[in-house]
C-alpha cells in the first residue's frame, strides 16, 4: 500500500465514494463535542477537510483524532464524500471531505513557536520566522515562491538549451574574481597561509570557457559577496549566468530580451513588449539613476540657465563647478501632503546621496511661496513656464555637479513617489540601460574604478582615448532594469590581452599585480580568444518581481538577516581550536589576550 493515494489539494467531487489516504500536517482541528472531530490536513498542494464521526469510527480512532494538534504529521484514511456542512468556496477541495476511518500519527509538533499561516505571518517577527524556517516555509505563499523559483529555473534551462547553450559548472574555491565587493575567503589547509576566494561571480571562468571553445554557456549559480545585505541584496545570491562567443551587443540583447519576455509571459501571462534601450547619460539626466523606475513621472528638468539669472548663492556656487547644474522636479498635488516634516525627510535623502541640501518651494494661486521662493522671484514666470507648474505643486531642486545633483534628486524622486503613493504598481516598465561610462573616479581611493567590472570592453571607437581621456570612454556594458530594479547586467568583453592590460593599468594595477592576480587570464587571451560577451541576471531579484515582494529574504529558502546571520543554524559560529590550528589561523583577539 502506498503511504498516500492523493495529495491534500487533489480531491474533487469526482472522487466521491472512493477511498483516499492522505498524509500531511494538521492545519486546524475542531472538536465539536457532538461526536465529530474535524481536521484540516495540509501539504504543499493544499488543504482537505477530514471528519471523524464516532458513529463510524471505533473509540481508539476517535481518541487519537481528538488528540491531534496543529502541525502534527498524520496519515488519514477514509472515504471521500460531498461536504455535509456546506461548500467552502475558498478551498480548491472545498466541495468534498474525507470521512476518516483510520488515523496514524507520524510525529507530534511540540507547541509550535510560530504557525505556517500567511495572515499570522504578518504579525510575527521576521526573526522568529527565520529561526523556525522549517515551519515558515510551510506557509502557502512561501511554497508558491519556491515553486516560482523552480519554474523560473526550468524555463531558463529550456530556453537556453533550445539555443544550444551548455550548462557548465565553475568552481567555488577560486582565486578572486572582483565584482566590486569584498571577497569571502577560505583558508587552505594544504597551503598554510594561502587562501581561496569564493566567487563574486563566475565572470573569469565563463570567459575562459569561451576561449576554450564552449561557444554558449549557461549556469544557475551561487555568487558570494561580503557586503552588507539590503532589501534587494544578499551576501549569497543566485545568478542566471550567460556567455556567448561571436556575437555583438545587439545579438546578446535580442536573445536576452526574448528570455525575459518569455519568463513573464509564461509565469505571469504578461507581455512586456519590446524592451527599449536608454543611454546611461539620459537615464541619469532625466531620471537621476542608472536604474530608472518609469512607472511614474517626476522627471528631472534642467533649470540651470534660469537659475543662473538669480542671485541665489546656493545656485551660484553649484553652477560655478565644472559641470555644475540646477535640476528640478515638479511634484503635482503635493503641497498639502509634503509637510515640513516630510520635506525634512526628503532633504535628508538628498544629503545622504551627496547633495548639500534640497531647495524647495510650493506653487499657490499667487505664485511660488515658501522655501526658496524669494530667491527665485525674479525668474518666477520663466520657471513656471519651463516646469509647467500648477497650484498645489511642490518644486524640489538639486544643485551640484551634474552627477551628484541628478543622483541625489533621483533618490528624492523615488522617496517622494513612495511617500505620495505615485507608483503605478500594476505597470511593468523594462528597459536596457546602455552606453555606460567605462570608469568612475573614486575620490576616496583617488583612482579610476570600473563601472561594471575590469573585463568589460570599451566601445571600439573609444579604445584610442583609454589613457588620454578615461572619464569619457563609453563601455560596451548594459544593464536590464525592470520597475526600477537592476535585474541583470553584462557587457561585451575585452578579448585582446593588450587592451586588457591597458584597462588594468588605468585601474591602478601595476604589471606585477596584473600577473599575480590575472596572469592566467592574460595568458589565455593570448591563445586564441573569440570575441565574446554575456550577461548575468539576478534570479532572486527576478523572483521578487514575479512574486511582488520588496524583501529578498522572502524569495530565498534560507536567507541571511541584515547582519549576515543564519538564525536557524546560527551561522556564522565558532570553529574548534584544533581546526584553526590545522589551518594555521589565529584570531587576533586571542593572540592579544595571550
Ligand atoms: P553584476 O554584479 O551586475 O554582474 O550582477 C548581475 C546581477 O546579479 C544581481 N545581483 C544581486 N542580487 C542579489 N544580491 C546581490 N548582492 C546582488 N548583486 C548582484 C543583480 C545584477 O544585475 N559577472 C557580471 C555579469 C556579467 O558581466 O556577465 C556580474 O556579476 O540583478
Amino acid at each position: 500500500m502506498p503511504m498516500r493515494t492523493h495529495t491534500c489539494g487533489e480531491l474533487r467531487p469526482d472522487h466521491v465514494d472512493t477511498e483516499a489516504t492522505l498524509c500531511g500536517w494538521v492545519n486546524t482541528f475542531r472538536d465539536q463535542g457532538k461526536g465529530l472531530v474535524f481536521i484540516d490536513i495540509r501539504d504543499r498542494t493544499g488543504l482537505t477537510q477530514a471528519v471523524f464521526d464516532q458513529e463510524d469510527c471505533d473509540e481508539q480512532v476517535m481518541k487519537l483524532a481528538r488528540s491531534l494538534r496543529r502541525e502534527d504529521v498524520v496519515q488519514v484514511i477514509g472515504s471521500v464524500g460531498l461536504r455535509e456542512g456546506g461548500i467552502n468556496k475558498k478551498l480548491e477541495t472545498g466541495q468534498i471531505e474525507v470521512r476518516g476511518t483510520s488515523v496514524r500519527v507520524f510525529s507530534r509538533a511540540n507547541n509550535p513557536p510560530i504557525l505556517p499561516d500567511d495572515h499570522e505571518a504578518t504579525k510575527v517577527s521576521e526573526e522568529a520566522r527565520l529561526k523556525h524556517r522549517y515551519i515558515d516555509l510551510r506557509r502557502p505563499s512561501m511554497q508558491r515562491t519556491l515553486q516560482m523559483r523552480h519554474k523560473l529555473s526550468m524555463l531558463t534551462r529550456e530556453y537556453f538549451h533550445a539555443l544550444d547553450f551548455l550548462e557548465v559548472e565553475t568552481p567555488l574555491l577560486i582565486k578572486s574574481t572582483p565584482e566590486g565587493a569584498r571577497d569571502f575567503v577560505v583558508p587552505s589547509r594544504i597551503y598554510p597561509g594561502k587562501w581561496y576566494a569564493l566567487p563574486q561571480s563566475p565572470q573569469i571562468f565563463k570567459q575562459i570557457l569561451m576561449i576554450a571553445g564552449c561557444d554558449r554557456y549557461l549556469q544557475i549559480c551561487k555568487c558570494l559577496r561580503d557586503e552588507d545585505p539590503r532589501a534587494d541584496r544578499q551576501a549569497e545570491f543566485t545568478q542566471i549566468d550567460l556567455e556567448m562567443s561571436f556575437v555583438d551587443r545587439d545579438e546578446i540583447l535580442r536573445i536576452m530580451t526574448g528570455f525575459i519576455r518569455r519568463i513573464f509571459k509564461h509565469l505571469l501571462s504578461l507581455d512586456l513588449g519590446d524592451i527599449p534601450r536608454m543611454p546611461w547619460r539620459e537615464a541619469i539626466d532625466e531620471w537621476g539613476t542608472d536604474r530608472p523606475d518609469m512607472r511614474f513621472g517626476l522627471n528631472l528638468v534642467d533649470i540651470s540657465e534660469i537659475a543662473r539669472k538669480t542671485d541665489f548663492k546656493v545656485f551660484a556656487s553649484a553652477l560655478a563647478k565644472d559641470d555644475g547644474v540646477v535640476k528640478a522636479i515638479r511634484v503635482p498635488n503635493s503641497a498639502d501632503k509634503l509637510t515640513r516634516k516630510k520635506l525634512d525627510m526628503l532633504q535628508e535623502t538628498a544629503k545622504t546621496h551627496g547633495a548639500g541640501g534640497l531647495p524647495w518651494t510650493k506653487v499657490t494661486d499667487n505664485g511660488f511661496e515658501g522655501g526658496v521662493a524669494k530667491f527665485i522671484d525674479g525668474v518666477a514666470d520663466e520657471l513656471s513656464a519651463t516646469l509647467q507648474v500648477e497650484p498645489g505643486d511642490t518644486i524640489l531642486m538639486g544643485c551640484d555637479s551634474w552627477l551628484t545633483a541628478c543622483e541625489s534628486l533621483g533618490q528624492v524622486r523615488l522617496h517622494a513617489a513612495r511617500e505620495l503613493d505615485l507608483v503605478d504598481t500594476t505597470a511593468w516598465k523594462a528597459l536596457w540601460v546602455v552606453d555606460f561610462p567605462m570608469f568612475r573616479w573614486s575620490e576616496d581611493k583617488q583612482r579610476w574604478l570600473s563601472e561594471h567590472h575590469p573585463f568589460t570592453a570599451p566601445i571600439e571607437a573609444d579604445i584610442e582615448k583609454l589613457e588620454s581621456d578615461p572619464g569619457n570612454v563609453v563601455s560596451a556594458g548594459y544593464d536590464m532594469v525592470l520597475n526600477g530594479s537592476e535585474v541583470g547586467g553584462g557587457s561585451i568583453r575585452i578579448h585582446d590581452s593588450s587592451v586588457q592590460e591597458r584597462v588594468f593599468k588605468i585601474l591602478g594595477l601595476g604589471e606585477e599585480e596584473q600577473r599575480s592576480k590575472f596572469g592566467f587570464l592574460l595568458d589565455a587571451l593570448q591563445q586564441g580568444a573569440p570575441p565574446h560577451g554575456g550577461v548575468a541576471f539576478g534570479l532572486d531579484r527576478l523572483v521578487m518581481l514575479l512574486t511582488s515582494t520588496d524583501n529578498i529574504r522572502d524569495v530565498i529558502a534560507f536567507p541571511k538577516t541584515q547582519n549576515g546571520a543564519d538564525l536557524m543554524t546560527e551561522a556564522p559560529g565558532p570553529v574548534d581550536d584544533a581546526q584553526l590550528e590545522e589551518l594555521q589561523v589565529r584570531c587576533l583577539e586571542q593572540v592579544a589576550a595571550e
